[in-house]
Order: C-alpha cells, then structure tokens, then sequence
C-alpha cells in the first residue's frame, strides 16, 4: 500500500489498525478536493489490503475533527455542477461506510457540515469532550449534501435530524452522547487511546463475522422483510465459516476463541 497522501497522514500498526489523520489544521482540515481524492485513493487501498483489520479516522491538531467542506469552493458552483459536488462527496462516504471493516471517527473537534457527515459515514463515533457537531449548511443557503439528510435521521431519529439541519445548532460532546450521535464520549487526551482499545476489541473477533454484521447492518434501511432475509443469509453464511466453529468449541471448552479469518 502507498502511504503517501498530500492531505492525510496513513499509519498501520502491528494489530492491523490504521490510522488516517486529515492533515489540514490551518483549514480546521476543511474537505477540499484534494481531500476527497486522497480519502477515496487511501480507503479503495484499505479495503484491498489484508493486513489492515480496522481504521480510525481523525483529524489533525487539537482544534478541529472536520470544519466542513472548503466553503472557498463554493464561489464555483452553480446547480449542476453543484449537483455533482454533492454526488462525488456521497460516493466518497459511501466508499468508507461501505467497507466491511470497522471505521471509527476520533472525533478530535469540530464535526460540522461535511465533518458531521463524515463522522455518521463511519461506523462508530467517539468523540473527545471538546467535540462540536452541527450541520450548519441552511446558514450559507444550502442543505447537507454529502449523506447528511438520510444518516442522519437514521441515526437520531427524524425529529432530532431536522432539528440539527432547520437550526444548524451546534451540538456539544455531552448532548451528542445523549442522542447517541457520539457512541462515547473522553478526555480529548485519551481520545485515541480509547478509540484503540475499542478497535483492539473489534479485531479481536473474527473478521468474518465483523464483516457479514457491518453489511447486513447496512441493510436495516431496507424495508423489515428484505432486511430479515439479508439477515438470514449472512447469519448462513457465517455459519459456514471455521471462525464460527472455533468460537463455538472455544466457549464450550471455556478458552478464549483463535479466529482465523476463515
Ligand atoms: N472551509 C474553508 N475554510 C475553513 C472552513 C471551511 N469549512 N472552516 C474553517 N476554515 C478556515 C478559516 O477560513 C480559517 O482560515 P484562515 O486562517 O486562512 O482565515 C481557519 O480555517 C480557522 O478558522 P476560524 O474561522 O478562524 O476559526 P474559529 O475558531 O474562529 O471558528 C468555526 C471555527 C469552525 C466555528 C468556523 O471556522 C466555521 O464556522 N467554519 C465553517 C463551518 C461550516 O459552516 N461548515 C459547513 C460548510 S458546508
């Protein structure tokens, strides 16, 4: 894998968690286009390389997780072109909660706009107690357009979705945790501590099963019924796999499971 990106900084560690880091501070890591390359480029090669298990995604410095999109871009757009912005930024997200290995956003600061979207695109959130979230769009006379309308509500609820995107309200750290916007909440000096140890536990199960889970809680936007039978055929197919059966055996012979991957 190619480690080098002009606006991330990529590490791997021995466990196979990486972390990406949005390397932008004087912009409070704004998403420029150069951003939404090198995401696209690191994540297509996260997901092709075996040795990576899971990604933490973060921001650089202490100030801002994601400020958004680069506002400076949006002097070019007009309606179709505006149009394609909002498709390009969608496919970029979609690339990253679609990867069937588990991201979680260290959510270091500001999480606004295309940072807010970003955070709800990743599979889980811990945010440090300086965290900011917002969608704050209806002030420059615009609407979330990187996935913000559609997690969102999924995530929070409709109710509390819209009241995030009619007000653009910033929401702190504490409230973000009460909503379940945030799955924790810690000292910015622990943040990526605990994001560790909460990969280090994710990858400690098979990665079978992590996978099949992420891809069939994807599909709880379907409707219950298609949903139920993706279910089933990947609760099928993990049942075919030597994980389960280890898993299985180690917790009747009460040791502690040896995933293979397999
Ligand atoms: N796009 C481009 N540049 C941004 C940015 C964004 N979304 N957010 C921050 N920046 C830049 C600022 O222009 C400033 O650059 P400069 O030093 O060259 O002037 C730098 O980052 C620091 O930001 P600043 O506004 O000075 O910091 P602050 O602490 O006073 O305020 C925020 C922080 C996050 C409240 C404020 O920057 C902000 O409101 N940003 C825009 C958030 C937003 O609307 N995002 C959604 C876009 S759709």
């Amino acid at each position: 894998m190619d480690h080098t990106f002009k606006t991330l900084l990529y590490t791997c560690d021995e466990n196979g968690i990486s972390i990406v880091t949005i390397n932008r501070p004087d912009k409070l890591n704004a998403l420029n286009e150069q951003v939404m390359d090198d995401l696209s480029a690191c994540f297509t090669q996260i997901a092709e390389d075996d040795t990576v298990r899971g990604v933490i995604l973060t921001g650089a410095g202490e100030k801002s997780f994601v400020a958004g999109a680069d506002i400076k871009q949006f002097t070019q757009l007009d309606a179709e072109s505006g149009y394609r912005f909002a498709l390009r930024g969608q496919a970029v997200f979609n690339q990253i909660e679609q990867l069937t290995k588990p991201v979680v956003a260290a959510v270091n600061g500001f999480a606004l706009g295309g940072g807010c979207e970003l955070a709800i695109a990743c599979h889980l959130r811990i945010a440090s107690q300086n965290a900011v979230f917002g969608q704050p769009e209806v002030n420059l006379g615009i609407l979330p357009g990187y996935g913000g309308t559609q997690r969102l509500p999924r995530l929070i609820g409709r109710g509390r979705a819209m009241e995030m995107i009619l007000t653009g309200a910033h929401i702190d750290a504490a409230r973000a945790y009460d909503i379940g916007l945030a799955n924790a909440v810690t000292p910015a000096s622990e943040l990526l501590e605990r994001s560790h140890e909460l990969m280090l536990d994710i990858v400690s199960k098979s990665p079978i099963a992590v996978a099949l889970s992420i891809e069939a809680l994807r599909m709880s936007d379907l409707g219950i019924d298609q949903g139920l039978e993706f279910e089933a055929v990947q609760f099928g197919q993990a049942c075919g796999t030597h994980d389960f059966k280890e898993g299985v055996a180690a917790f009747l012979e009460r040791r502690k499971p040896m995933f293979g991957g397999n």
